[in-house]
């Protein structure tokens, strides 16, 4: 890390084993077998601060999110990036501040923060906007790895009787960025999984999604009418670029139970060669607007570029809440936390 670099307290392991309670608001007791205690995590992404460019509230809508996030008293937040917005073309010392005012607002003590890092976790790669030149050290990753990543941008987290992998799944393209794992991450994942202990389980947490079937609705669209080759196609942003090396991987694993990721806001799973790829909506919902309307304005946005395409809704502001158990099997779902739209 540069020496110059401010140096950050990150949340450290708190909660004293034996404090947590199993019981939630709606994974309550009675859904829960009689098995051995759980560990409780909740999946939190795409706070996407963003005050600067609405006045939606989006400040206080993350802090309402993880006032209800702890009355479930989780052992472990994964928040799966996409904490702020714009950043690879905003200026540093705006980056900073909106770090510095989701720093404040994350948990203290009591449950452990895990940080994935999202595309808008990265400062300056849009030097043209941002006025980077790209020798700052709090250039790209460096912002992430500084304010969230604890000094990295992957790593593995020893959960107890699961592992966490954490991606970072946002790789560069042009003046923005792409989906997937350069090739020494991959390697790194792939050592990671070949020397682990096949009877633990794994939870993969990414930004950018592996696979899932939301981003065809959202992002997909088709090539040139008559076009037989070039059908259904997604932009290099959408998801995993490597998708196909990836799920081998976790196939070839074989317990690989989870796969977190966000990016996409919308609340879906899809169950595929023994792991549960989920994309955990996010904490914004849509962008802090009814989802019917970010809908609508995206159905429009598609007229105008000559497409009858019709976009759906995303998710509602919420955030995900598993019980894994150590045989690996788990417990899941999406929360919505109290909070009113603010017409802008
Ligand atoms: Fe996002």
């Amino acid at each position: 890390m540069h020496p110059d670099l401010p140096r950050r307290d990150f949340i450290k392991l708190a909660a004293a084993a034996g404090t947590s309670t199993l019981i939630g608001q709606n994974l309550s007791a009675q859904t829960m077998p009689a098995r051995s205690k759980p560990l409780r995590l909740i999946h939190m992404t795409d706070h996407h601060l963003m005050d600067f460019m609405n006045a939606r509230g989006s400040q206080k809508g993350i802090e309402a999110a993880y006032a209800h996030a702890m009355t479930f008293k989780p052992d472990v937040i994964a928040n799966g990036g996409d904490f702020l917005t714009h950043s690879i073309e905003r200026p540093l010392a705006d980056m900073q501040a909106d770090a510095e005012t989701i720093l404040g607002i994350l948990p203290k003590s009591g449950v452990r923060i895990i940080n994935a890092c999202g595309n808008h976790d990265i400062w300056g790669w849009n030097k043209r906007k941002s006025g980077a030149t790209g020798n700052e050290p709090l250039y790209g990753k460096n912002f992430f790895k500084e304010y969230f990543g604890e000094g990295t941008r992957y790593r593995s987290v020893d959960l107890g009787a699961w592992t966490m992998l954490v991606l970072d799944s946002t790789q560069p393209w042009n003046d923005g960025y792409q989906g997937g794992l350069d090739d020494e991450q991959f390697e790194w994942m792939q050592g990671e999984l070949n020397s682990s202990d096949r009877s633990k389980p794994v939870i993969v947490l990414s930004h950018i999604p592996i696979l899932n079937s939301g981003i065809i609705l959202q992002d997909a669209r088709t090539g040139p009418e008559h076009d037989h080759d070039r059908g259904v196609t997604l932009p290099k942003g959408s998801c995993h670029q490597d998708l196909w090396r990836m799920a081998d991987a976790f196939y070839r694993h074989g317990n690989v139970k989870i796969a977190l990721s966000g990016h996409v806001h919308v609340d879906e799973r899809t169950d595929i060669l023994g792991t549960s790829h989920i994309s955990g909506g996010a904490v914004c919902g849509s962008w802090w607007t009814p989802r019917e309307q970010i809908a609508v304005r995206a159905t429009l946005r598609e007229r105008q570029r000559g497409t009858d395409i019709i976009r759906t809704p995303r998710a509602d502001p919420g955030f995900g809440i598993f019980n894994l158990y150590p045989d690996g099997s788990f417990e899941y779902k999406y929360e919505l936390f109290p909070w009113e739209f603010i017409q802008g």
